[in-house]
């Protein structure tokens, strides 16, 4: 038996929130149908945050009311404070994430408070999300270098991962949110972050801006980790990151690590299907 790897993934949330063109909502509700059929156990569905911060996420809800869900599959969203929460839970999602920087000058413009002051607001928010039995996943953006403070200590990372764990996030996902990683710089950060928190709580999410994302998810397998985000189609960027491209293509993803030897359960034909149709909207032609 192949040993199994989990691509979660991120298309209709962090692939189409940097689009500058409104996206149609029912657009938005095809993609994430698509990407029901093609075997993923998450799919990450849109964000609850201030729409004047992100247009594109101002439809979370009318996205989620709107999809078919496939059992088995846990549509989750980003929700960065309390009001987020609130209104993720009244659109019956199946998980959220809260999400932290490693840097203090993309906490600020990404969250408009310091490092600090996000863990003390996603407190309350994990609490109850816990306490309505929703799992929790915390991001860690810049994770090894930040086009604001410039690299980042593998030990600044290490110590947002321990504040997401006692906080009771169940997995923390590490964002090289602006695809300027290289394999030594993942280990070095791993390396610290695994005194924290066990591989298997673990997950990298990395952008292809340089084009090393699969080395670094090789780097990342030698460690430990199971779990990769990746967005069909390689849709995507952060508005607040300047030089964000989009994650890794899930295709190209799944292709690398069937090539490794390791098993997604996705199936390719219905990824390809799903993928030219988040670029088709991505490119207006949908
Ligand atoms: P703020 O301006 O400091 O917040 O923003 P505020 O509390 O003063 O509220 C300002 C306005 O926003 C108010 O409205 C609030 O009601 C409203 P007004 O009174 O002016 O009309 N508001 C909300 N509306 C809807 N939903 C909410 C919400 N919260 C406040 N949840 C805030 C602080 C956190 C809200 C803002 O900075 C924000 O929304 N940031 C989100 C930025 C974002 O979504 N970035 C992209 C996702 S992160 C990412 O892509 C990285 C990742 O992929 C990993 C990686 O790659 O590294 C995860
Ligand atoms: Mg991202």
């Amino acid at each position: 038996m192949r040993e199994r790897v989990e691509i979660v993934e991120m298309a209709p949330r962090d692939g189409l929130q940097n689009e500058k063109r409104l996206i149609a909502t029912a657009d938005k509700i095809a993609l994430v149908d698509a990407l029901s059929q093609v075997g993923f156990q998450r799919i990450e569905v849109a964000s609850f945050v201030s729409p004047k911060w992100v247009p594109q996420m101002a439809d979370a809800a009318e996205v989620l009311a709107g999809i078919t869900r496939v059992p088995g599959v846990r549509y989750s969203a980003l929700t960065p404070n309390m009001k987020g929460l609130e209104g993720a839970m009244a659109a019956r999602v199946d998980g959220v994430a809260v999400f932290a920087s490693a840097s203090e000058g993309f906490s600020q413009a990404n969250l408009n408070c310091s490092i600090a002051e996000s863990l003390e607001r996603f407190r309350p928010v994990v609490e109850a999300a816990k306490a309505a039995n929703l799992p929790v996943r915390g991001y860690v953006s810049m994770v090894t270098d930040c086009p604001f403070d410039g690299p980042t200590p593998p030990a600044k990372v290490a110590r947002v991962v321990a504040h997401l764990r006692v906080m009771g996030c169940d997995e923390v996902s590490l964002g090289d949110t602006v695809g300027q990683a290289r394999p030594e710089s993942i280990t070095a950060m791993l390396e610290a972050v695994l005194q924290e928190m066990e591989p298997s709580q673990l997950a990298g999410h990395f952008h292809d801006t340089a084009g090393r994302a699969l080395e670094n998810i090789a780097a990342s397998l030698a460690l430990g980790l199971r779990v990769f985000d990746a967005a069909a189609g390689g849709l995507g960027g952060c508005p607040y990151a300047p030089g964000a491209a989009g994650n890794v293509a899930t295709e190209a993803v799944a292709n690398h690590l069937a090539w490794l030897g390791y098993d997604t359960g996705l199936d390719r034909e219905k990824l390809t299907e799903a993928a030219a149709l988040a670029r088709a909207i991505k490119g207006g032609k949908a």
